[in-house]
């Protein structure tokens, strides 16, 4: 039998879950939170690059990432090298107290991907709902103004601050009582479901009009408003792309009223859409840009980069213990050389050819609404008639659980979209495999309309 280094696509030996998974999975019913939300019952064990292999010797071809963090593969060897030795050399500081030369190390690199003439300067976090939490703040500081513009569908975080930005699914807030005060919500422009039948290119028109004309007008004087945060790529709210026209236009509105504009870049930077970040397919220059996931590999790190002129907070303003941990740090940047010297370019190539093999499946599969994205971040939407576009949220389900039972690891994103957010080194092999697997999957759900 092959070893797990060996397999490129998928190994299944026994049942799923199978006899050590099923032992853990009780243990976990009895002292884990209710709270997470597990799709199907994948209890890892051991990853290498695109595979994971479960705690039963199932090995799985991994289009999930973790979420989109594991960027470079599961335990890629340089980056396990540079935690190894980062963590023989030192641990821990906190680089609120004190120096160590990977902070600004990584900071000046990181500041150089972000689109904008100006400098940059960069905070750490543990998370992506930090660096939401702290650019709030940021945006707060720098305006001495309070009130925030986000989108529907929108996913931020799950801390108090994020929380009230986020507007993903109401079981998020449900029972959590009032959030932060001054925070509206407009439509983000979801072309698929455009209320105004306009196009991938041309979706949003009328949402611009409602921020300057109502919302500007009646609820909040653009003077009073902080910052507009925006993910160019809507993750959590089922991998829906911004147009170009609409984000350059946000920033245009944010320029002229001394807003900060933040783009939340937490699941689509980190060359996921084949750039650094997804805002570079729209020319659009940020105030403030937030990244985390797959900016280590898997080791919890976030950033802050915002231009110079903008983070000016003073000592003591905003703070943190862990957040740029040196073994972090240098995660990051074994995994910043490996994005910038294949990766990134891989993650366009296999998007493109993903792209290909997936053009024909809305005329293939009745039950394929929309297939949509950049790169490896591709959303594939699941409706129970193209027609009416009504939404399958049950099926979408079906396929995501079938997938796994194929050895196959997907996620779903928004209320009936399937997430594509695998490593950004997968090969050709890999992808067919995917997309196969898939296309099973959809004629099995496709019988139960
Ligand atoms: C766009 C976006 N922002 C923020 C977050 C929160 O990040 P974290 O889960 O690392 O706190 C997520 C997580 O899914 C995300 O997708």
């Amino acid at each position: 039998m092959p070893t797990t280094l060996e397999v490129k696509t998928a190994r299944l030996v026994t049942a799923l879950p199978g006899p050590n998974a099923k032992r853990i999975l009780e243990q976990d019913a009895k002292f884990m939170s209710p709270s997470y939300t597990r799709d199907y019952p994948l209890v890892a064990k051991r990853g290498h690059g695109a595979i994971v292999e479960d705690v039963d010797g199932n090995a799985f071809l991994d289009f999930a990432a973790g979420i989109a963090v594991c960027s470079t593969g599961h335990c890629h060897p340089k980056v396990v090298s540079a935690i190894q030795k980062q963590a023989a050399e030192l641990i821990h500081m906190s680089g609120t107290d004190f120096y160590y030369e990977s902070m600004p190390q990584l900071a000046e690199r990181l500041g150089r991907t972000m689109p904008g003439a100006e400098a940059k300067k960069v905070f750490f976090t543990n998370s992506g709902t930090e660096a939401i939490e702290g650019a709030i703040k940021l945006a707060r500081y720098a305006t001495r103004r309070d009130k925030m513009i986000a989108f529907y569908g929108c996913f931020h975080g799950r801390s108090m601050g994020a929380l009230s930005l986020t507007a993903s699914k109401s079981t998020q807030r449900k029972g959590f009582g009032a959030l932060l005060s001054g925070i509206e919500h407009i439509p983000y422009p979801y072309a698929y479901r455009c209320a105004h039948g306009h196009t991938a290119e041309t979706c949003g028109a009328e949402i611009l009009e409602h921020l300057e004309g109502q919302i500007f007008k009646r609820l909040f004087d653009p003077e009073d408003v902080a910052g507009i945060i925006i993910e160019p790529i809507q993750g959590e709210g089922g991998y829906v792309p911004a147009p170009k026209f609409f984000l350059q236009e946000l920033q245009r509105i944010c320029r002229q009223h001394g807003i900060m504009f933040i783009v939340d870049e937490v699941q689509s930077g980190m060359g996921r859409t084949g750039k650094w970040w997804a805002s570079e397919h729209s020319g659009i220059e940020p105030d403030i840009l937030c990244s985390a996931k797959g900016i280590a590999s898997g080791m919890p790190l976030g950033a802050i980069i915002a231009r110079e002129s903008v983070m000016r907070w003073k000592p003591g303003a905003h703070g943190t213990t862990f957040g740029g941990n040196p073994v972090c740090l240098a995660a990051a940047l074994a995994t910043m050389d490996l994005i910038e010297g294949e990766y990134k370019e891989n993650a366009h190539r296999m998007g493109d050819y993903l792209f290909g093999r997936l053009a024909d499946w809305t005329k293939n599969f009745k039950i394929v609404g929309d297939v949509r994205g950049r790169g490896l971040m591709i959303g594939i939407e699941i409706v129970r008639d193209q027609r009416t576009k009504e939404k399958a949220a049950d099926l979408r389900n079906l396929i995501v659980e079938l997938a796994f039972h194929k050895g196959l690891l997907v996620l779903g994103a928004g209320e009936n979209t399937i997430r594509l957010s695998p490593p950004l080194l997968i090969d050709q092999e890999q992808a067919d495999f995917a997309a196969r697997t898939l296309e099973d999957c959809f004629r099995e759900a496709g019988k139960k309309i």
